[in-house]
């Protein structure tokens, strides 16, 4: 069966790869998506900060076709907030997509379901797409409550939210204890949360929203969580430092776009 969603796939870099180094896997997978282009998968990458003009560069002069995320943005329009930037700051630099509330923000640097809504709402005001992420950690997955848990980051975060912000919304589940542990989500979870979220996203009028996953996604695990997991991409963090790697994800995604649930 056709799905209808083309797929979408985020390299997140974290606090990896300074400039140099992030140009160059910026020319590796410019290069890698030249020999094999991708027909249904949009590709993004999430470089630091510092690398944002680098990459961006990079990426426009040599008509690579991936679009910028920014991993974090302050709700502020400007002001004093030291150490921080603003969303028409990654405007001017063409960044096309952010991420908000990953969970090492929401766990590390004290972003709370508040800032989180706030975020979205300054983010999407923009024009910028959204990747709003969520999960719960594993004392909750132990306890049976993630699908409480996660309904409550997404009904925070999206109630309200007027119908053209809405448009600019997608989803990443990534439950904490599947990021950097190796310790992939089975695609039978994937699959129940999918559904979970999905549900959650239609009672708040935001059904079109791309849902992704993330934590410890590789080329090997990619295809199942497409095909039984029902992901519509992914969120890819260690695997997305390597140009093979993170190509070989997208190439798996882009080829298994048909046979999707
Ligand atoms: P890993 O792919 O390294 O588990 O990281 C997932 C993640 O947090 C992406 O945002």
């Amino acid at each position: 069966m056709t799905h209808h969603k083309r797929l979408l796939v985020i390299g997140n870099w974290k606090m990896n790869l300074d400039y140099v180094e992030a140009v160059h896997l910026g020319q590796q997978l410019g290069v890698l998506m030249k020999n094999k282009p991708v027909e249904h998968t949009d590709v993004v990458v999430a470089p630091p900060f510092v690398d944002l003009r680098s990459v961006t560069s990079i990426v426009e002069s040599e008509r690579i076709p991936v679009e910028i995320a920014s991993q974090h943005v302050n709700a502020n329009d400007n002001g004093a907030h030291t150490g921080e930037i603003s969303v028409s700051m990654l405007k001017r630099l063409n960044v096309k997509w952010i991420l908000i509330g990953h969970s090492e923000r929401r766990s590390m640097y004290a972003m709370n379901d508040d800032v989180v809504a706030t975020t979205l709402r300054s983010v999407t005001r923009a024009g910028v797409q959204a990747v709003l992420c969520v999960g719960e950690p594993t004392e909750v997955r132990h306890a049976g409550e993630h699908e409480a848990y996660v309904t409550a980051q997404l009904t925070s975060a999206l109630e309200g939210l007027d119908e053209k912000s809405r448009e600019l919304v997608s989803v990443a589940y990534e439950p904490i204890w599947a990021i950097g542990t190796g310790e992939t989500a089975t695609s039978q979870v994937v699959s129940e949360m999918m559904a979970h979220i999905r549900s959650v996203l239609e009672h708040v009028s935001c059904a079109h929203a791309r849902v992704l996953y993330g934590g410890s996604v590789n080329a090997d695990n990619a295809s199942s969580l497409v095909l039984e997991g029902g992901v519509d991409g992914f969120l890819v963090g260690g695997a997305s430092l390597k140009a093979e790697s993170f190509m070989s994800i997208v190439q798996t995604c882009d080829d298994c776009y048909d046979g999707k649930r």
